[in-house]
């Protein structure tokens, strides 16, 4: 059995090893920050060939005639490019969408063929491959979804 003290000095190795990753993460960023922000869009966009490119499109175009319901009552997914409405809504309805899946987000009897990823991808994941998404979309777009972000915040 771990007697209290060594959970205490684990707690201090821990703490320690966070504070030299932090400390090495600020001496990194500054001159190696466009690296470390084009590494994680990197790790977004195969996340999102892996887990969302089947449905949402490898180009992020949708699937075809995406505003009809398909015979079973559904939507096809729609595009997460400037066409679609994904920047329509804030991060953190993007991230809940993703996270938990249509259903849960609409709640009630609502259908959806869009799952949540929570039991696939970490929230890390899940930021980073919205991240990606978000990469892609003209300067225009992204400003008025940073808007949007900042009304949702008031
Ligand atoms: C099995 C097909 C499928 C996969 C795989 C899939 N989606 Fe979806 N997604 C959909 C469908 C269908 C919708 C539209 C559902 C609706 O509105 O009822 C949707 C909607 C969304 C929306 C809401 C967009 C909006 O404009 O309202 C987001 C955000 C989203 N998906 C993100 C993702 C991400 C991120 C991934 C990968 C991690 C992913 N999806 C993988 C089918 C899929």
């Amino acid at each position: 059995m771990l007697a209290k003290s060594d959970c205490v000095i684990r707690y201090w190795i821990g703490i320690t090893t966070m504070t030299a990753g932090v400390m090495s993460l600020a001496i990194l960023s500054g001159c190696q920050e466009s690296v470390a922000v084009h590494e994680q869009l990197a790790r977004g966009e195969a996340i999102y060939r892996q887990h969302c490119a089947s449905c949402h499109g490898t180009n992020l175009e949708g699937q075809p005639n995406w505003r009809q319901r398909n015979a079973d009552g559904r939507l096809p997914a729609p595009p997460h490019d400037a066409t679609g409405h994904t920047w329509h809504h804030s991060d953190e309805q993007l991230f809940r969408i993703t996270k938990l899946g249509i259903e849960a987000f609409v709640g009630g009897t609502y259908q959806s063929d869009m799952r949540g990823f929570g039991d696939v991808l970490t929230d890390a994941d899940i930021r980073v491959v919205l991240a990606y998404i978000k990469s892609t979309w003209p300067d225009e777009i992204r400003r008025r979804h940073d808007a949007r972000n900042e009304s949702k915040k008031q």
